[in-house]
């Protein structure tokens, strides 16, 4: 059980609102949502962030706070003291009859966030004052919980997890997004024979923030058998999309003697946890998403956590695109890439349910699959679901050495600079495999928003890294 009230002497709303007798006495403190005066006493609305509702405060004219009350403005952030009576408004269980009003700091009319409904465009570029907004307050409180159900759902399940490292020098997806971190002097790098000296930089040859935890993970699946990584993750794409991030987070589970249906099953089963946490925990915050973000959007989570995810190859999905009928922007044939709108198009309009698509043709996928015995696919998997399109991402590894080598050598990466990842594969090689979930996109699917923007606190994007 949570203890909100862990500091003695005040009350957080939640707990309040959810009292089932008076405390008394009580004290408070948080930020104005409103402020409204009518004849002889003024009503403040103060939420703590705690939940979406705000606690009612009444000021009565004859309570030495209320000249203090009644020139305050939305935003400024009080203490009340006063007496927790059941209100007799329809509204709420509640209220407190002030007696003392401390403020803390004061807020003028010129305080961005009014009473009225304000667009998320405007939103994020006040994104220091956003969380004050019910919907904002809602996704990171959201953010939070499921945050801990990710932890919950591996450790209940003996996942060792590893802390993979930020600062690499290896691009596992190997399609050249990485953001550098150097420390040369970018006006005058040195140079030998015209080219940049990289071995003279701070780690002694290029080094960048990684794109994925994989590579790590895998070894220390190798000696913890389950594991799995939580971090940021950072790709220097230059796409402007609603569900693209250029930092975002990353779970990734790695899992030694797994092969692709292992795989599949417990992203299966990861997803639906996380669903059915989220319906459990946080009930009024999607209450609020269901009323305002997207209508019916607990009933399709309801949905989802009790249908069984479909699987289909690559192959067969290139087909069902192609007998279609549809006009996509782009054409479908074997060896693309599917684009968002195919995929889309089959989790939404085929399946009209999550979807994991397989064995995808091994020239658009990253050097490490597992290459299947027809030698042209990969042990890949995709989970597409509707909304969002791709939200996992994973295969079973190469295990084999002779395989993973050529196949490196195909990809032109050079041996040398993945030496100890091969190491796994040369001494106690095990068959095993993984995934990545965005954590952003899997936010935006419970939470109906449709902008990866707006789930994550501070949002990178090409152009823009302020606050
Ligand atoms: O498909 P991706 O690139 O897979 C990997 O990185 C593997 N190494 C994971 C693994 O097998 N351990 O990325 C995994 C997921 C995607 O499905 C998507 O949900 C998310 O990460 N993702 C992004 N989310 C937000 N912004 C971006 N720019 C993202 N790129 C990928
Ligand atoms: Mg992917």
């Amino acid at each position: 059980m949570e203890n909100l009230d862990w500091r003695q002497g005040r009350r957080r709303v939640k707990h309040l609102l959810q009292a089932e007798q008076t405390y008394g006495e009580v004290f408070v403190q948080g930020w104005l949502r409103t402020v409204r005066g009518s004849k002889g006493v003024t009503f403040l609305a103060l939420n703590d962030g705690s939940c979406l509702e705000s606690l009612q405060i009444v000021v009565g004219e004859g309570s030495s706070a209320f000249a203090t009350a009644s020139r305050l403005g939305t935003g400024a952030c009080v203490g009340v003291r006063g007496e927790m009576v059941a209100s007799p408004g329809g509204g709420q269980s509640w209220e407190v009859q002030a007696e003392q009003v401390i403020v803390y700091g004061e807020a003028g009319e010129d305080f961005p966030l009014q009473k009225k409904r304000h667009g998320f465009e405007f939103l994020r570029s006040i994104a220091h004052l956003r969380p004050r907004t019910n919907a904002y307050g809602a996704v990171f409180r959201v953010r939070s919980q499921i945050s801990h159900a990710v932890h919950s759902f591996f450790q209940e399940r003996g996942f060792v997890h590893v802390h993979t490292p930020i600062i690499t020098a290896n691009d596992c997806e190997g399609a050249g997004e990485m953001f550098r971190v150097t420390t040369l002097d970018p006006e005058n790098p040195p140079r030998v024979d015209g080219r940049i000296a990289w071995h003279d930089d701070f780690f002694g040859s290029k080094a960048g923030l990684t794109v994925s935890g994989q590579l790590n993970a895998e070894l220390f699946a190798t000696a913890f058998t389950d594991v799995y990584t939580f971090g940021p993750t950072f790709r220097a794409e230059n796409s402007n999309t609603s569900r693209h991030a250029s930092e975002f987070w990353m779970i990734e589970p790695e899992v030694a003697f797994a092969d692709l249906a292992d795989n599949c099953q417990l992203a299966e089963d990861f997803f639906r946890y996380m669903v059915e946490y989220a319906l459990e925990h946080c009930r009024e915050d999607l209450e609020f998403f269901d009323k305002f973000i997207e209508k019916g959007l607990i009933a399709r989570l309801e949905k989802v956590v009790k249908t069984a995810f479909q699987t289909m190859s690559y192959t067969e999905a290139v087909e069902r695109l192609q007998s279609s009928g549809q006009d996509f922007e782009f054409p479908v044939e074997w060896g693309c890439d599917l684009q968002s709108e195919h995929e889309r198009f089959l989790t939404e309009k085929i399946v009209n349910g999550p979807l994991f698509v397989t064995d995808y043709p091994a020239g658009i996928k990253a050097f490490y699959m597992r290459q299947n015995d027809d030698g042209r696919t990969v042990a890949a998997m995709d989970l597409l679901v509707p909304k969002v399109g791709e939200i996992i991402g994973g295969s079973q590894r190469e295990e084999r050495l002779d395989v993973l080598q050529k196949k490196m050598h195909d990809f032109d990466i050079e041996p040398e600079s993945l030496d100890w990842y091969l190491d796994t594969r040369r001494w106690g090689s095990c068959p095993h495999a993984g995934f990545g979930l965005g954590f952003e996109r899997f936010l935006m699917y419970i939470t109906g928003m449709e902008n990866v923007r707006d789930v994550i606190p501070f949002p990178r994007t090409p152009g823009n890294a302020r606050f």
